[in-house]
């Protein structure tokens, strides 16, 4: 039996509280915009991705949630908990059939995911590829009835909506902000703050940090999701921060996350807060931004993927 939308928008009410702290970056002066305590575990940009994508699911009348993801996947583990406080079963679609029979090799992130009920389908390479044409999932999608699709990484126009809301949500002293600045995997969240703005009628520059090489398909599809409202707002995605590619690292930016955490007292993900905030201190050692600027960056979770 899954919940009313009532209990639905309850559970993403979570959301409104939006908490946010200034922090001294090699002398400006940097509003953090700390999602990632908005949920302990469907956190950050899961708790906002997910809302309006949930609440089509009970709108289609669906039992179970489907959705896709790698063995780390922030995205897999918020699915699986919301889904089961919501009444919903899980299906968790899962990149690598080297772990199928092999829990000895899973991760955290996989174990909690059973934990909290979810049903994991693992696929090879080439078949994760093929998303909802695999043959495995489309053998699923026959079989299951009432079963309710949530692409990788939630990202779709739904979660670009629930998106967007975090900038309606912010405190009203957060006001003249120059640069709004999120790390980019599959282009939803920036979407979203590109939505935000245009809807909100702001003059910032948006910049999204890619934690991942090539982005074209994540440029085309945030064209495809915002249509004429991108071309109101001044975005673009920074190409040059993700430190040898999607979960690589390199020993400064490792050190630049840690020497963070002793400075500020908070954690960064590694594999895309501690990008996004590194990129920020760049922007501002290369005196693109300046302490004439206001500058917001949204921390959006990811802390069970680990930090450095
Ligand atoms: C913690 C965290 N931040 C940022 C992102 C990137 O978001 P998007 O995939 O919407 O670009 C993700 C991935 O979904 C994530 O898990």
């Amino acid at each position: 039996m899954t919940a009313a939308t009532t209990d639905i928008a309850a559970f993403f009410q979570q959301s409104n509280q939006v908490k946010c702290e200034t922090i001294d970056l090699l002398g400006v002066e940097v509003t953090v915009v700390r999602e990632d305590l908005n949920h302990p575990v469907v956190q950050g940009n899961k708790l906002r991705k997910l809302k309006y994508n949930l609440i089509g699911a009970w709108e289609h009348k669906a039992k179970t949630i489907l959705t896709f993801g790698g063995a780390y996947s922030n995205h897999l583990v918020a699915t699986a908990f919301a889904a089961q406080q919501l009444g919903f079963d899980s299906i968790g679609v899962v990149r690598g059939d080297e772990l199928e029979n092999n829990q000895a090799i899973w991760s955290e992130t996989l174990y909690q995911c059973q934990q909290y009920g979810m049903q994991l389908v693992f696929v090879s390479r080439t078949e994760y590829r093929l998303k909802q044409q695999g043959p495995t999932v489309k053998t699923l999608l026959e079989q299951t009835s009432d079963l309710f699709v949530v692409p990788e990484g939630g990202s779709n126009a739904a979660a670009v909506k629930g998106m967007a809301e975090l900038l309606a949500d912010l405190p009203e002293v957060i006001s003249d902000i120059s640069h709004l600045i999120c790390p980019v995997g599959t282009g939803g969240t920036l979407a979203g703050l590109i939505k935000g703005v245009h809807d909100q009628s702001w003059h910032c520059k948006v910049y999204g940090v890619a934690v991942l090489k090539g982005l074209q398909s994540v440029k085309s599809d945030i064209n495809q999701w915002l249509g004429e409202q991108e071309s109101t707002v001044n975005w673009q995605i920074l190409p040059d921060f993700h430190c040898g590619g999607y979960a690589k690292s390199t020993p400064e930016l490792e050190s630049f996350a840690i020497a963070f955490k002793q400075k500020h007292g908070f954690s960064l993900d590694k594999i895309y807060n501690s990008k996004s905030f590194y990129a920020l201190a760049q922007l501002i050692k290369n005196g693109v931004i300046t302490d004439k600027d206001k500058p917001v960056i949204i921390h959006t979770g990811g802390l069970q993927g680990g930090v450095f």
